[in-house]
């Protein structure tokens, strides 16, 4: 049984660990994906519905967070850090978090989000290059690792390049 919840003040330092052993082998990594979140719970681009934990027994296994970002005028999101503990990877609950991350931001009225990653990985939750919806990363990457989905229609054109909070440091 796995349980979704938004996370609590309780779950920081758990949370701190888990981001921690979860990057600690990824090869992309500069391995303070557990600071940036800490950071970013303190910014204003912290949306608290959008800061969730899996529990499975008894234990935080999965941690995901979408951020505010901007995309030219727009105020949308991105998904950054993704992390479930060694162990409990390739089991299919990393997909599960994106769900419900995208079910709440749909319902909060965003319209895209976007991620830096691996194609493989993030196409099975829908992601395509950004570039495609004219969406541009800030810095010089692949297009096929910087992607984008599209959760509610607008009438406004939401294209150019992407600011992101400064936490990341970008
Ligand atoms: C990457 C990660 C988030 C995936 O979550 P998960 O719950 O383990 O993966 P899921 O069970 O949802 O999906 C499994 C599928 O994704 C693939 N996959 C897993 N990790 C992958 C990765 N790093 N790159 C590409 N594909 C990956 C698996 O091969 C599997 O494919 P299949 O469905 O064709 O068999 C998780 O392994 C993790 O936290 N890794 C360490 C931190 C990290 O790399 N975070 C992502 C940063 S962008």
């Amino acid at each position: 049984m796995i349980e979704i919840r938004k996370e609590s003040r309780e779950d920081y330092e758990e949370v701190y660990n888990l981001v921690k052993r979860a990057f600690e082998t990824v090869e992309f990594s500069d391995g303070n994906e557990q600071d940036l979140v800490e950071a970013l719970r303190s910014s204003c681009n912290f949306i608290p519905e959008l800061s969730l934990v899996a529990i499975q027994n008894n234990k935080i296994v999965v941690y995901i967070l979408f951020t505010k970002i901007k995309i030219g005028e727009y105020e949308e999101l991105a998904l950054a850090p993704l992390a479930v503990l060694p162990g409990y990877q390739n089991k299919g609950i990393g997909k599960k978090l994106i769900e419900k991350g995208h079910q709440i931001a749909k319902q909060l009225g965003y319209h895209f989000v976007i991620v830096l990653g691996s194609k493989n990985y993030y196409s099975k939750s829908g992601y395509v290059p950004a570039i495609k919806y004219g969406i541009r990363a800030p810095f010089e990457v692949h297009n096929e690792n910087f992607m984008a989905v599209k959760l509610n229609d607008f009438d406004k054109e939401i294209t150019g390049v992407v600011e992101y909070a400064k936490e990341f440091g970008i």
